[in-house]
């Protein structure tokens, strides 16, 4: 596996897998890789003949107060579980390298951006737009993995690539749970022994709803919301920030729940680790 720091580095590689006729996946990450990274590299590895990796704690996604310092990190780590499912290259670059002094160009969405996490986290999908940008210009890939725990950024990544003519097909890669059903995530990491059990409840939470949409021939998007909430706030470690229903294309709120309708949610525990989770609330 090639290990990169600089956009011309990793560049050249992947022109150079274009005039070769390679077809090239791009897996954007910030690190701390667990089974769900590495599900959407072997996804990526499924699609193309060459992986690369971004790994690249992106500050300009974070807010005021967020863990951007605490961002759990290990490269030599990561680089050992990114060669073991067979990534071609690791681009690894530094804050300086990505935004240089005088940088100035920021890529914003409308719409899509403004609820759920957008609404939470001002700035957020600026940040997100902005170095995925640079990451498919830099990368030059022919598909781009992206998993479907963080919901609302693959939508709005999918508005990207499509207002912007970046000739990228977007994967969308389901949520890789423990058994025990929580999502992963690099921000478990931050979880105390004694909080899994309110982090469980998220993905409790969604099997709750989900169990009242199959039971009941009419439900409302109330009543699933109130079944969610009531099964999270039992444990009191847990801040819900937002509980919703809404159209899996759009994000916009459902009146009705339909086969279309998706239940997003966000939960903060314990004021310091923000956990996201999503199901559709009929089929799978
Ligand atoms: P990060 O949180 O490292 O996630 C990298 C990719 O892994 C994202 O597409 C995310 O949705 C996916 N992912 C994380 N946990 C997952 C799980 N349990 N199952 C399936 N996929 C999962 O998301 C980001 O980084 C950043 O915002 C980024 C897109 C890299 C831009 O900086």
């Amino acid at each position: 596996m090639k290990i990169v720091s600089t956009a011309v580095e990793v560049q050249a590689i992947a022109q150079e897998y274009r005039d070769n006729g390679l077809k090239i996946g791009l897996v954007p990450t910030m690190g701390w890789f667990h089974e769900g990274h590495l599900a959407l590299m072997k996804e990526a590895g499924n699609r193309a003949d060459k992986v690369i990796v971004s790994l690249f704690v992106n500050p300009i996604q974070f807010g005021l107060g967020e863990d951007l310092d605490n961002y759990p990190h290990d490269l030599e780590r990561d680089c050992k579980l990114a060669e073991e499912v067979g990534v071609d290259v690791l681009y690894a670059p530094t804050k300086d390298l990505m935004y240089p002094g005088g940088f100035s160009t920021t890529v914003h969405i409308e719409g899509l951006t403004s609820g759920l996490c957008g609404a939470d986290r001002p700035g957020h999908f600026d940040g997100v737009t902005t170095v995925v940008s640079k990451l498919f210009n830099q990368t030059l890939p022919h598909v781009a993995v992206f998993g479907e725990k963080d919901f609302q950024q693959l939508a709005v990544i999918r508005q990207l690539a499509c207002d912007l003519d970046f000739p990228i097909e977007i994967i969308g890669h389901p949520i890789v749970r423990e058994k025990s059903g929580l999502a992963m995530s690099s921000r478990n990491s931050y979880l105390k022994k004694d909080e899994l059990n309110a982090a469980l409840s998220l993905s409790e939470g969604i099997a709750s709803g989900r169990k009242l949409a199959l039971d009941k021939k009419e439900v409302s998007v109330q009543e699933i919301k109130k079944t969610v909430a009531d099964v999270i706030l039992k444990h009191p470690e847990c801040d819900i920030d937002y509980i919703e229903v809404v159209d899996q294309a759009t994000l916009q709120k459902c009146e009705d729940v339909t086969s279309d309708s998706m239940l997003v949610l966000a939960v903060t525990i314990n004021k310091r680790i923000r956990l996201l989770d999503n199901s559709k609330i009929k089929g799978s």
